[in-house]
């Protein structure tokens, strides 16, 4: 059996015993170094990024496998070249990011810079960390540099799918407002074809002009979404006005059957604001009134005036909400209606148009007996011209 040159005791080796067995402990402790230099090595040749140490004279003084692979120095060693052959950022940028690199010290708590750089077509993100190497007197500064080439691909294409889901948005909720005033607009066309009283021919005409207009100041809204630069103008109008206008575009859908519509207005100061705007916001809710009462029932419009707000509410008699819906109606795209005939961004772009003028919208509703939606509008931002032009 092989004589042991370490005694163990509780699987501690005990110092070696003689100079013979003393020569051999050197040497088993010189093949223990070495193979801990050779393991060190090799862990750092196989993680997936580059690690380079870079000394206060910018000097590359430690870098392993991957560091030579990336930045093409296979064939010659990357240790003794300048960190700016390496690295495309201009040395004063280098020395403000290493200022607070501390020169020895345990890295952790400590703020580690980050930064992204390009070479050779690849994006590569770094983070420093400082080092304090045995028995160096000066500052060292650790890199890892990871190649991250496909990640900003990857983002780069998330950001065009992004970009193309919001258009899509825009063009779904561009088409839904468009459909109201539509449906007005063919019906007045229809019946002036079989309409003979001149007086009646002019009045639906009139009417298709106003509609029209509604359609382009909508499209016209949609466009300066996306380019929000231009706009329809703000102009001072009367609420009450509005309502009847709104109901008026969407009692000429054929839907909207038999209902009975009660008007219970107070007088109210004119606002200030994109008329085109108000007016979805109400064709909006009286359309899902109407939608939701099938045809039958009855609508009720009422505004009032608090000391500094104006309340109007649009109230049918139809299904009503569900509770549990009733924390979703707002979100866009949510919808109870059947696909093709509701999309769910009515609700939405009330809320989105109400906020914007800093009102509020509330609901109130019980299944199987109706829905009030109230829409509140602060008179003192929006009564007057120069009170109002903060708001976008
Ligand atoms: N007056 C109402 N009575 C009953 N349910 C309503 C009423 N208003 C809205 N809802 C409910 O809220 C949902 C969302 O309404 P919203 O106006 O956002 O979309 P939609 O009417 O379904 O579709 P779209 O308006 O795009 O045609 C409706 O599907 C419906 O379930
Ligand atoms: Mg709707």
């Amino acid at each position: 059996m092989e004589t042991p040159l370490f005694t163990m005791r509780y699987g501690i080796p005990l110092p070696p015993q003689g100079a013979t067995a003393q020569r051999e402990g050197c040497k088993q402790a010189e093949q223990a170094l070495w193979r801990a230099y050779h393991e060190t090595e090799k862990i750092l040749a196989s993680l997936p990024s580059s690690i380079l140490i870079v000394n206060g004279e910018h000097q590359i003084i430690y870098a392993n496998a991957v560091a030579s692979h990336h930045f093409g120095f296979e064939n010659c060693p990357l240790v003794g070249h300048s960190l700016f052959e390496v690295l495309p950022i201009p040395p004063d940028q280098w020395n403000r990011l290493t200022v607070d690199v501390p020169s020895s010290g345990s890295p952790a708590g400590h703020p580690l810079h980050d930064g992204e750089f390009e070479t050779h077509k690849r994006v590569y993100q770094y983070r420093l960390f400082p080092v304090a190497l045995y028995g160096a007197d000066e500052a060292q500064t650790g890199l890892v540099i990871s190649d991250i080439t496909e990640q900003k691909q990857l983002q780069d294409q998330l950001i065009q799918a992004e970009k193309l889901s919001s258009i899509g948005t825009l063009v779904s909720g561009m088409a839904h407002e468009i459909n109201n005033p539509m449906y007005g607009i063919l019906a007045m066309a229809e019946i002036i074809l079989e309409e003979t009283d001149p007086e009646k021919i002019k009045e639906y005409a009139h009417d298709i002009v106003e509609y029209s207009k509604h359609v382009a100041a909508v499209v016209r809204s949609f466009a300066c979404y996306a380019r929000p630069a231009s706009g329809d103008q703000k102009m001072e109008i009367d609420l009450n006005e509005r309502l009847i206008e709104a109901l008026k575009m969407v009692a000429r859908n054929p839907q909207f059957g038999d209902i009975k519509v009660v008007k219970d207005f107070a007088a109210l100061p004119p606002l200030w604001v994109r008329r085109s705007e108000i007016d979805q916001v109400f064709v909006n809710l009286i359309s899902n009134a109407a939608q939701a009462m099938a045809g039958h029932g009855c609508l009720t419009l009422t505004t009032r005036l608090d000391t500094d707000r104006i309340a109007a509410s649009v109230s049918d008699t139809g299904s009503g909400i569900p509770k549990a819906n009733l924390t979703r109606i707002f979100d866009p795209f949510f919808t109870t209606k059947d696909p093709g005939v509701g999309t769910g961004l009515g609700l939405s772009i009330v809320f989105k148009i109400v906020s914007k003028y800093e009102g509020t919208v509330s609901v109130d509703s019980e299944e199987g007996k109706g829905a009030t939606f109230t829409v509140h509008l602060p008179v003192m931002k929006l009564g007057r011209k120069e009170a109002h032009d903060g708001v976008p």
